[in-house]
């Protein structure tokens, strides 16, 4: 059968991953995707850094906007960043009617709705299974598996370094910025932490559950935003002599006045099935009007279980399974847009 032909922007954790995930699956990825999946040619910064992958068998792109130009079917951004070489990458990319996979949840909560309707025009696979909640399939889960649901609400832990911060905070009693510190060496918070621990992320993320969850455009500058950076081991502390949990929590919720958005530090009981997410885990609580209260759980971040989503969804594309972009067509999101991010 014919190869689906990948070109990879970003050879980071994640993009490292995903060349593993490809290598070491290859057979049974092949099997379930009806078809070999390969990588054809890559592109990254630095052509010299050592990522302990042999990268001598792609072609390498210097500049990471034309790797759109390759002979590939699908393109796979892992750069990052909400504009910049990201956005031109996808943007080239669904103009040339390629296939574009990305884990990149700052560009798609403030681009989203463009680049979607950019797939749809093309009619083109636009993928973006870790761009939220890493290796958890939330994305398939809200929109395939509440698919016959109306979204009452969806909520849950969405960044990992906030909730490994808040549960060895907790646990170890220790300060912020020394767990702040080993969290960055784990690999798993933002190149710049502050996205992290002041909420930003999990509102991208927040913002592209909603839209799927809601059927609107992604509304990031309608989240009510707060962070962990001044919470003490003293006020968690306090909580939990309450019978509280402290975790970073993003809300989206139906309301009469449009949808409701907001990320902060909420007093959870312990009692709570996310009182017991610890560690660099998220979850994810949707609520459907017949299936019921769905909770998603596993890890947010990571190499593995990131490029496990990426490799997912690219499996998807090699069977021809993939539908419009968003739950709902593009014109349908830009009319419910404005009244959603109305005022609250
Ligand atoms: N910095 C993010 C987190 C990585 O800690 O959850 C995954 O988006």
């Amino acid at each position: 059968a014919d190869v689906l032909r990948v070109a990879l922007a970003g050879l980071g954790t994640v993009g490292g991953g995903v060349i593993r995930v490809l290598d070491e699956n290859r057979e049974l990825i092949a099997r379930r995707a009806g078809r070999p999946i390969e990588v054809v040619a890559v592109s990254a910064r630095d052509r010299l850094k050592n990522r302990g992958v042999d990268l001598s068998r792609f072609a390498w792109v210097d500049d990471t906007a034309t790797l759109a130009d390759v002979e590939a079917d699908v393109i796979v951004e892992l750069i990052g960043g909400s504009d910049g070489p990201a956005l031109a990458l996808a943007r080239r990319t669904l103009a040339a009617g390629k296939g574009l996979v990305t884990a990149n949840k700052a560009m798609l909560a403030h681009h989203g709705l463009d680049l979607a309707r950019a797939a749809e025009e093309a009619g083109t696979a636009l993928k973006f299974e870790a761009a939220v909640a890493g290796g958890i399939p939330v994305i398939k889960g809200l929109r395939e598996g509440a698919a016959a649901n109306a979204i009452g609400r969806v909520y849950g832990i969405l960044n990992g370094t906030c909730n490994f911060i808040l549960s060895k905070m907790e646990s170890e009693g220790r300060d912020f910025a020394e767990v702040l510190a080993e969290a960055q060496a784990l690999g798993f918070a933002e190149a710049d932490p502050s996205f992290d621990i002041d909420g930003v992320d999990a509102a991208h993320k927040l913002s592209i559950l909603a839209s799927l969850a809601f059927g609107t455009a992604p509304a990031f500058d309608a989240v009510e935003i707060s962070g962990i950076r001044h919470l003490l081991a003293a006020d968690i502390a306090e909580a939990a002599a309450l019978g509280y949990r402290v975790r970073l929590i993003g809300v989206a919720e139906a309301g009469a006045s449009g949808l409701f958005q907001r990320v902060h530090a909420h007093l959870v009981p312990s009692d709570h099935p996310l009182a017991h997410v610890t560690g660099a885990t998220n979850a994810v609580v949707a609520e459907g009007n017949f299936v019921g209260r769905l909770l998603f759980q596993g890890a947010g971040a990571g190499a593995g279980p990131t490029a496990s989503a990426v490799v997912a969804d690219l499996i998807d594309i090699a069977r021809g399974e993939f539908g419009p972009a968003y739950a709902m067509p593009a014109d349908a999101l830009a009319t419910t847009a404005a009244a959603d991010s109305g005022e609250r």
